[in-house]
């Protein structure tokens, strides 16, 4: 197959890889001539693990290859796919389709054989309606249809994801392109199991912001009853495995901490509670979700400062972990932000450690200072805040760290460390959702 991917952010630079990976020829169109011109180099627009060397290889097998020019990538293909951004817009939190209308007009303009046109990029329902619409205005015998296949992809974990899913969500009403879809997603099914689910347009347009907000909630359910077991002096994390053993409910996206970020839950929830108010059919679960999460990451800059003894003026916190999790450069919505304002606000320095963040971070905080390693965000300091669980803070040398700091104060937000550790080593603890 011939595919088209129209976007190299996160989800098409991902998806167009692992498309190639699987054997099809894949073009990667950007506007953006500075990011093709990297591409063109291997360097990445993003911080995603393995995602260099799994475009070397297809570039070098002559699979893939990125170009600016549109007309290039549209001519032929089978498929176009559709993975352009769809900001929040400023002001009303609807999503702001302004770049997936200006593809699909793009695109109508370049086709040149009956292609498949295939919304990735995370849309509210009824957005294909439209895109349908412009292709039937622009080419209106091209013959082209249109579907939805939405992206499932975790940032740090994408290639994964996007190689073994649990399912591939398809919609569209014609066997055409239904045809066309399952051979795109052919390879997976041959190494095994992952089923392809057909749907409607506007259902698969919907089941996506219906998964991600359903993520967000069981999130937030976790985080409010770690809250809950701090005040009877109950465990968060067994809570969890107890109840996430119950297949019905599941042990995963129970982990309690500072609140959700991201490019996604924030963004998705947003704009599903818009398309549910305009269809008067409000969604108040999503609605409650996001204000919990929204007073959470405030509320954990607090909960520092009380771990702290109350009074944080001219003191300094170290913190370890800025991204809003592992595996990324992505600082969008990070609870850290928050929390790093809440203890500034509160008259504290800060200094931060992170292996990848401190670009992207360096533009959205000022008066941190940013440091080299762990240790150095202890050195001299009054807390250390473990924020994002890194991999690199799960063994810490803890004699090191209750030395270097000022006052042996560690507060984990991740629980990523037993408290009787971190009490044998002389830290105070403080977790999320443990028995003081
Ligand atoms: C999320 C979804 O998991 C993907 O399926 C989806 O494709 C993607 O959004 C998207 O719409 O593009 P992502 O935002 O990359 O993926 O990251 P997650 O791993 O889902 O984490 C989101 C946030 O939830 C992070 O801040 C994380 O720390 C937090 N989280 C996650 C918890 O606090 N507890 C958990 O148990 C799980």
């Amino acid at each position: 197959m011939r595919i088209a991917m129209i976007g190299t952010g996160y989800v098409g630079l991902v998806s167009g890889a692992c498309f190639s990976d699987f054997g099809h020829e894949v073009v990667c169109v950007d506007k953006d001539a500075r990011k093709i011109e990297l591409l063109h180099q291997n360097v990445m627009p993003i911080y995603e693990p393995g995602l260099d060397a799994l475009v070397a290889s297809n570039v070098k097998a002559g699979r893939l290859s990125f170009t600016t020019d549109l007309a290039e990538g549209v001519k032929d293909a089978d498929a176009v796919f559709i993975a352009v951004g769809t900001p929040s817009r400023r002001g009303d939190g609807h999503a702001d389709l302004s770049y997936v209308f200006a593809a699909a007009r793009e695109i109508a303009e370049n086709l040149t054989k009956p292609s498949v046109i295939v919304t990735k990029s995370t849309v509210p329902v009824g957005t294909g309606d439209e895109v349908e619409r412009i292709i039937a205005e622009v080419a209106p015998n091209s013959g082209a249809k249109v579907v939805s296949n939405p992206e499932f992809l975790r940032e740090g974990a994408a290639i994964e994801d996007f190689k073994r899913p649990d399912r591939v969500v398809v919609g569209t009403e014609d066997e055409f392109a239904r045809q066309v879809m399952r051979e795109i997603y052919r390879p997976l099914s041959l190494n095994q199991s992952a089923p392809v689910l057909f749907t409607g347009r506007r259902t698969s347009e919907l089941i996506k912001y219906a998964a991600n907000a359903f993520l967000a909630v069981k999130i937030t359910f976790i985080n409010e009853i770690a809250d809950l077991c701090e005040q009877v002096g109950a465990d968060v994390q067994e809570v969890s495995r107890g109840i996430g053993m119950d297949n019905r409910i599941g042990g995963k996206f129970l982990h309690a901490g500072p609140g959700y970020g991201g490019s996604c839950f924030p963004k998705d929830t947003l704009a599903l509670m818009k398309t549910a108010a305009d269809n008067e059919t409000p969604l108040r679960i999503v609605e409650a979700t996001v204000q919990v999460n929204d007073a959470r990451k405030r509320a954990m800059g607090r909960k520092v400062i009380k771990a702290m003894g109350g009074d944080v003026r001219g003191k300094t916190v170290g913190i370890l972990g800025l991204t809003f999790k592992p595996n990324t450069d992505d600082m969008r919505d990070a609870p850290s932000l928050s929390i790093i304002a809440a203890l500034q606000d509160a008259g504290a320095t800060v200094k931060a450690y992170d292996p990848e963040g401190v670009e992207q971070a360096s533009k959205m905080l000022t008066d941190v200072e940013f440091v080299e390693n762990p240790y150095a965000a202890a050195d001299g300091a009054d807390a250390l805040v473990i924020v994002t669980e890194w991999d690199a803070f799960r063994a810490l040398d803890l004699t090191r760290i209750k030395n270097s700091l000022k006052s042996p104060v560690l507060v984990d937000l991740r629980n990523i460390y037993p408290p009787a550790e971190l009490e044998r080593a002389g830290l105070q603890y403080t977790g999320v959702g443990k028995p003081s």
